[in-house]
């Protein structure tokens, strides 16, 4: 079990989470489920905005990297916790003006960012925009032009940190597709080539050196690269920064090898990030920058679950025991990408020992679609409800009709309340785009 306090065994040998009895929960909603936690998804946002705020004199502000989980509710939570978000398409743009979120509070990313998405970003006057390319400084530059404003923007720069993560997502590799890298010179040639744009105020860089990482070490290096960076800036092209983006990437609880931090301990990065900052700008004799942070797997990666129920249970004796669900790689494709681990238990039965190593297999018709691989679990029966824990971080932002399977809901739990907050699919939305042209009838 993880260390959340909404997550429990209750008194009827349940798994309960948000004071909602998960098999209530899958008898009302049905399976495969998403459930949310929303009080340990606001206690993640305040942990970092109220750091920034107590050690910074709030000279900050928190982006939720919203690609970890995006839908309407999980906008109008972090609107309602004050702090800002971070999209990165078109797409998460426009479901966050639909939660009628605060432009102003939003930064938008991309390594190719389309025409549309630049267009739609600045009608819709999105507080800053981070260039990756020099054709994306020229588009947005014309766009700007043409609206007749200055549009705020960083520069996403690649300190070059080899952050120990998974390769996908790893981001500040030299050979990495995203920003500038500091290394080889570009980075200041961008700046300089930013600086001479009369429709973007260049405010200062961003960087996101990768994701679920637990060193700390790693983003106090990147504090410090981008620091001696910043003055290297300021005495070759007389440019002071007056903004950080410091990108997310905080690792979170999945199994038994990752390190368990309480709500406060995600402090203790944040505190280390803005200690080396404050350190290392006083060494260079720099003015402290406006602080970004954008961490996504981290406020929302805990604080979801999901719920299945067990279908076909199979032996293949001497070599291994699948126990099957009603979901499968189309809404949770972490284990097919990158071989991710979970820790899985029978939420009906959440106090029987674990006795047997089973993997969890979905229903997609191919072999890889496995849910988790060599999970401890009780002996699982057909019918009962199995919960992944740690889902809620790039589950339901990464799923797909694959199968046409059915994308399942999602719910949000606060004190033992559940409400929808992405209603289920129907076979009705699977065929709603499809048409047969006249020739095919
Ligand atoms: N900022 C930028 C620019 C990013 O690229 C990312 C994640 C974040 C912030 C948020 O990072 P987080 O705090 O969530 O680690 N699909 C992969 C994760 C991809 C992360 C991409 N960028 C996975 O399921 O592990």
């Amino acid at each position: 079990m993880n260390s959340r306090d909404t997550l429990k065994i209750n008194s009827a040998g349940h798994l309960e989470i948000g004071g909602a009895d998960c098999t209530d929960l899958a008898k009302e909603f049905g399976t495969p489920l998403y459930v949310y936690d929303e009080t340990h998804i606001r206690n993640m946002m305040r942990v970092y905005q109220d750091t920034i705020k107590e050690a910074y004199d709030g000279r900050g502000l928190v982006l939720y990297a919203s690609k970890a989980f995006s839908c309407e509710a999980v906008y109008a939570i972090a609107k309602q916790e004050g702090i800002g978000i971070d999209v990165v398409s078109g797409g998460e743009l426009y479901t966050a003006m639909q939660a009628g979120f605060p432009a102003e509070k939003i930064c938008m990313h991309g390594n190719n960012k389309l025409k549309h998405e630049i267009e739609f970003a600045l009608d819709r006057k999105i507080g800053t925009i981070v260039v990756d390319a020099y054709s994306e400084a020229d588009m947005l530059d014309e766009e700007a032009r043409k609206r007749g404003i200055v549009q705020d923007i960083l520069l996403r720069i690649n300190p070059g940190i080899e952050a120990h993560t998974h390769a996908y997502v790893q981001t500040a590799t030299p050979d990495s597709k995203f920003g500038f890298s500091i290394a080889d010179g570009t980075a200041e040639k961008m700046t300089a080539y930013l600086l001479q744009k009369k429709n973007l105020r260049l405010k200062g860089f961003h960087c996101h050196i990768g994701s679920q990482i637990f060193e700390k070490q790693s983003f106090v290096l990147a504090v410090e690269k981008n620091v001696k960076f910043m003055s290297d800036i300021k005495n070759s092209l007389g440019f002071v920064t007056e903004s950080l983006n410091m990108g997310g990437g905080f690792g979170i609880w999945y199994t038994q090898e990752d390190a368990k931090l309480t709500v406060k301990e995600y402090k203790e990065y944040l505190l280390a990030l803005i200690q080396t900052l404050k350190k290392e700008c006083g060494t260079y004799g720099l003015q402290l920058p406006f602080i970004y942070i954008e961490p996504g797997r981290s406020i929302v990666g805990e604080a979801g679950i999901t719920l299945y129920t067990v279908g076909a249970v199979k032996e293949i004796p001497g070599i291994k025991k699948y126990v099957a669900i009603d979901g499968g790689m189309f809404e949770s494709p972490r284990y097919a990408l990158y071989h991710s681990k979970y820790t899985a238990l029978l939420a009906n039965r959440a106090n029987d020992t674990p006795t047997e190593m089973i993997s969890i297999a979905g229903k997609c018709c191919e072999s890889g679609d496995i849910i988790a691989a060599n999970v401890n679990l009780p002996k699982a029966q057909t019918g009962d409800i199995l919960a992944v824990l740690s889902t809620g971080a790039y589950h339901y932002s990464m799923a797909s009709n694959y199968n046409r399977n059915l994308i399942p809901p999602a719910i949000l739990v606060k004190d033992g309340k559940a409400d929808y907050i992405v209603k289920p699919q129907s076979y009705e939305d699977l065929v709603r785009n499809d048409l047969i042209p006249e020739r095919l009838k």
